[in-house]
Formats: C-alpha cells, structure tokens, sequence
C-alpha cells in the first residue's frame, strides 16, 4: 500500500466525525449508534441526510455547509476517498457533518427505522454487467433496505451519468409502484439544475468533461412495502449498447 494511503488511515483515525466500526462491531448485531446519531454523534435532533458512495463527500460537505439546519453523513467503503470529506469538515470544523465507513449492504446496521430523512446516490458504479444488477445502488434489494431507515415520504436522489441506470431506475420507479418528483435526462442542458444540483462531484466533473449530460431522478418511497425484483429486457443488451461505454471510459 502507498506511503499516501498509509498516512490518510492514519489521519483517519484522529476525525471526530468519521465512523469506522470494526467487522465484529457490526457483525450479526447493530452498531452502538444505530438509533443513537443524534443524542450520541450530533448532539442535536436536527433530520438527518445520508449520501451513499459519497466518495470524497463533495455532496455531503456542500450540502451541510448550505444547510446548517440538518446533519449531513457520506458513507463509503474507501477510507482514502473519504478522508478528503472528513478533513474539510474538521478543518472548517463543522458540526453537521459525519462519515461513516462501511458497506451500503450493512446500512440497517447503522440506523433506525425513520432515523434519515433524506438519500443522496451521487454517481455510483452502474454495475452494467447483468450479474451485478443486484448491485445498483436502485435495484429492489437496496430499496427494501432504505425503506426501513427513510422517514416516511424520505426523499431519494440519485445523479448519474449513466443512461442505463437512469433508465433502470425509472423502470425500478414504475414497476414498484414508487412517486416520482423528478426524472430529468439532462440537468445542466435543460437548465434545472439549481444551486444544490450544481454541486459537482470528482466523477460528475470527468464526465462533464466528457460532455456526457448529467440524469437526476427523484423519488420516494412512501409507505411501499414489496419491491421485487424483476429481469430487465433492457438488460440482455450487450454492455456497451447500455451506454456510451467509450465516452465514458475515454
Ligand atoms: C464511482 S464512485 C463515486 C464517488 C462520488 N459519489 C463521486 O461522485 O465522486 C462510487 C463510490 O461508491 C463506493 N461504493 C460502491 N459500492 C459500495 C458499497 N456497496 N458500499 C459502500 N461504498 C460503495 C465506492 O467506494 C466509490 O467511492
């Protein structure tokens, strides 16, 4: 492992706002702060916002600097990403904002029903092969685990570049019966793209560079119990007609 990554696991562990629990902390049982975040982390009751695949947590340090009124937690498995999010915020020392290290596969682990108000999925890998489908950060397995964090009428919001996994996630949308607010195919050509939405990511800003148009779908689950999963037609296309492979790989 480089000299670099070394040195941020390092520094990692000095951050008051990064959470990295240990596997037997988690493992067939719940974390300590499961239920907890805001009598134990924050230490206000203010609603709480998740950004999963945070990456470097642009979108949670944005967000929680223009919003003081809420907590913001990006949560990643990559400690050296994350270490970008959780100096800046120990730097500006910001009181709103927390990481957590783990795999979104565990994230019931971590919070309690209806302890999140809001979702954010800022460009996650579109999983395109057909056998990963189950991986897609929207796929019904993932949603069924969101369901029981979400408060009701949690909003989810996803930007991505893919225009398979915007078209996935509106065909995950209808099947599943979910209410949509948003689906938007292009946010900056369509000029929707507000002061919130125009938060740019480190992958939002390579495939901007690309000139690929940025997808932003919002919508919530209510009180939708079922989300099965299905086989996708769409999915038995070869992975590089789903998208503009090239582009974005270039
Ligand atoms: C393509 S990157 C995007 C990062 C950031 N949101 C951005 O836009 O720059 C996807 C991120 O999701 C994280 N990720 C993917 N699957 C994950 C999982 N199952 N659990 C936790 N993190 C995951 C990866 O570690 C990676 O940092």
């Amino acid at each position: 492992m480089g000299k670099d990554k070394l040195k941020k696991f390092a520094e990692n562990k000095t951050f008051r706002c990064l959470v990295q629990p240990e596997f037997d902390e988690i493992f067939g049982k719940d974390h300590p702060l499961k239920g907890r975040w805001h009598a134990d982390f924050f230490r206000n009751d203010r609603p709480i916002v998740l950004e999963l695949g945070c990456g470097k947590g642009e979108y949670t340090v944005a967000l929680a600097a223009d919003d003081p009124a809420r907590n913001y937690i990006g949560v990643d498995i990559k400690g050296a990403r994350m270490w970008r999010g959780a100096k800046t915020a120990t730097e500006q020392g910001m009181d709103n904002v927390g990481f957590l290290r783990t795999r979104i596969e565990f994230i019931t682990s971590f919070f309690a029903p209806g302890e999140v108000s809001e979702l954010w999925i800022t460009f996650p890998d579109p999983q395109l092969k057909t056998r990963r489908a189950k991986k897609r950060l929207t796929a019904p397995p993932f949603l069924a685990c969101y369901a029981q964090l979400l408060a009701p009428g949690g909003w989810i919001n996803l930007k991505t570049d893919s225009q398979h996994l915007y078209r996935y996630t509106g065909e995950v949308i209808r099947r599943c019966g979910l209410r949509c607010a948003v689906s938007n195919p292009d946010i900056y050509g369509t000029g929707y793209a507000d002061k919130v939405l125009s938060i740019k990511t480190a992958y939002e800003q390579m495939f901007l560079d690309r000139g690929l148009p940025i997808t932003y779908t919002r919508f919530t689950l209510d009180d939708t119990v079922r989300f099965d999963w299905f086989d996708w037609e769409e999915d038995d296309k070869l992975k590089c007609e789903k998208d503009c492979e090239e582009a974005r790989r270039k």
